[in-house]
């Protein structure tokens, strides 16, 4: 159920004063001396009565804090809207940091909700400002009505118009406006496939929507977009083809559903690609932990589960919208892993694709498994590095919090992933993987169990899925060390970060985020320059 909302982005050379729209939003920022309205070349006289008033009206410039005040004199908008940004930086950054900047943007127009058109007024002198700002409104206007049984809750849009005040030329800030659209897209369809519900969001159904995203040549429209988007190829293995080729894992998660698994591989292959890059996405579309049940509390929220391959899925469709210069094939291991006479036992044994075998001691362990066809299935091609992302492990919450996603595997990759993170204004953090976890998944019967120590989780699990990891063509068999011989990989591991239970805040609503989507658009992007 992916809607095709598209927010128009425009870049406005009018002055605060003069703009008309139903909302014109501005920063405040905190500083040591109380709030201060922040600068925008284009707000004059009218605008320094606002920034006189802004302890009386309770601004504090605390991010999120939202004010709305009714038209005043001197301006065209309906409504003055006061946003916080929080504290001032260094120069470095202009005063403000990007992300501050998405934030705010974000979090004005996702509190905006169904006003028609709005206008924002912060600082935005660079076109990476203005991209920033356009960037966070294309996420922050989001909504997921689908399933509301009234017509007019159905069809509320968010925020449809925004126009950002600044003095570049529309021709200066074209791409950039561009670019945040393609992103936008990109987290909302992802936003949109986490809250699918179960009951509609099934490995058939997924397999379908991907098929449908991949064969569009046109990105959504949006105001003067003029992204001409190359196809995506895309290819499906059903029940049949699954067995034909050997995909013991996704297949043996899969047995217990009357709902088939599914492995998607999507392809976007430009000309005269700088690299290739396999993303290899976990999509188990309900996690009931199955015959290893999960408690009924820990049931809920497990819709969540097909977020990585939801991520790997946008993403290749948004590198292609970009046409960037990447060869990116993404895989995506689909199975909904229910309880049944039908399910796969604890102490079953299942053959990964490529014949490793793997004693199923926890039914509930299950992603590595998915995952583990999918790391064997990309790595035959030999991409020049695997990256993985998956909600995989309660312990990622249990070391990293339910914002901050963990990364392990490949040193060089894990920092390029976290640089990317940076950039993209993500919280992405590098993790070990201990020499000691590899043993815990000592099986008496096959190659490897899928259950390994208790503490440590999520690097643990990584452990188990490096296992699958193929070798790079050409490196002997007894090579020397295994670290070099392997094919650069990376796991991200977003469990937490992947749906937001608490409270909305800047751009990320509540439930689905699309976290991830973000850093490897960015990760991808830096390849090319
Ligand atoms: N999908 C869960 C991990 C998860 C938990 C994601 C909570 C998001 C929120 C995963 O399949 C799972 O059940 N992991 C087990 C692994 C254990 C049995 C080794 C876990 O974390 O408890
Ligand atoms: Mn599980
Ligand atoms: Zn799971």
């Amino acid at each position: 159920m992916i809607n095709d909302f598209q927010p128009s982005l425009s870049t406005v050379s009018t002055s605060v004063e003069k703009t008309a729209t139903d909302a014109l939003v501005l920063g405040v920022a905190k500083s040591p001396q109380g709030p201060i309205l922040l600068p925008n070349p284009l707000a004059d006289e009218a605008a320094k009565g606002v920034a006189d008033s802004l302890k009386a009206l309770g601004a504090t410039g605390a991010p999120d804090q939202l004010l709305r005040l009714p038209g005043m004199d001197g301006f065209s908008s309906e409504t003055l809207v006061l946003i916080g940004v929080g504290p001032l930086t260094g120069e470095a950054t202009g005063g403000i940091t990007l992300e501050a900047l998405r934030r705010a943007a974000g979090s004005a127009v996702r509190q905006l909700g169904s006003i028609d058109s709005v206008a924002i007024a912060l600082p935005a002198s660079t076109v990476e400002q203005v991209g920033a700002i356009a960037e966070g409104a294309a996420i922050g206007a989001y909504s997921f009505n689908h399933f509301r049984s009234s017509e007019e809750a159905r069809t509320s849009t968010p925020v449809r118009d925004v126009q950002i005040l600044t003095e570049l030329k529309e021709k200066q800030t074209r791409a950039a406006l561009d670019r945040a659209a393609v992103v936008g897209s990109a987290v909302r369809a992802t936003r949109d496939l986490v809250n699918t519900p179960p009951s509609h969001l099934f490995p058939e159904s997924f397999a379908e929507i991907v098929s449908e995203l991949s064969d569009r040549t046109k990105a959504p429209a949006h105001a003067g977009g003029s992204a001409r988007a190359a196809k995506v190829k895309t290819k499906v293995w059903g029940e049949k083809e699954l067995a034909r080729d050997g995909f013991g894992g996704i297949l043996g998660v899969g047995s217990g559903s009357s709902r088939k698994p599914r492995l998607v591989r999507m392809e976007h292959s430009p000309a005269k690609p700088v690299a290739h890059i396999a993303l290899v996405g976990k999509g188990i579309t309900f996690d009931s932990g199955g015959l290893s049940l999960k408690p009924a509390a820990a049931m809920t929220t497990m819709k969540l589960d097909m977020g990585g391959a939801a991520t790997v899925a946008a993403v290749v469709r948004a590198v292609a919208d970009l046409n960037l210069p990447v060869k990116v094939t993404g895989w995506l291991c689909l199975a909904e892993n229910m309880p049944s006479d039908t399910a796969q036992r604890p102490e079953d044994v299942i053959t990964i694709h490529g014949g490793k075998t793997v004693e199923v001691l926890n039914t509930d362990a299950e992603g590595r498994l998915v995952l583990a066809d999918g790391l064997v299935a990309a790595s035959a091609e030999q991409p020049d590095a695997i990256i993985d992302v998956a909600t995989l492990t309660g312990a990622q919450m249990i070391a990293l919090g339910v914002r901050t996603s963990g990364v392990m595997g490949n040193e060089d990759l894990r920092e390029a992933l976290v640089m990317a993170a940076d950039d993209a204004g993500e919280s992405l953090w590098p993790m070990p993987i201990p020499e000691e976890a590899r043993s815990g998944f000592d099986s008496e019967v096959a190659d490897l169990t899928n259950l390994g120590d208790r503490f440590g989780g999520m690097m643990n699990a990584a452990a188990f899925l490096r296992e699958f990891v193929g070798n790079r063509a050409g490196a002997s068999a007894e090579a020397l060390d295994p670290e070099t011989s392997r094919i650069p990989w990376a796991h991200v591991d977003i469990a937490g970060p992947a749906f937001n239970e608490k409270g909305a805040y800047g751009y990320t609503h509540k439930s689905g985020t699309g976290v991830m989507v973000r850093t490897l658009i960015s990760y991808l992007e830096g390849l090319t320059r």
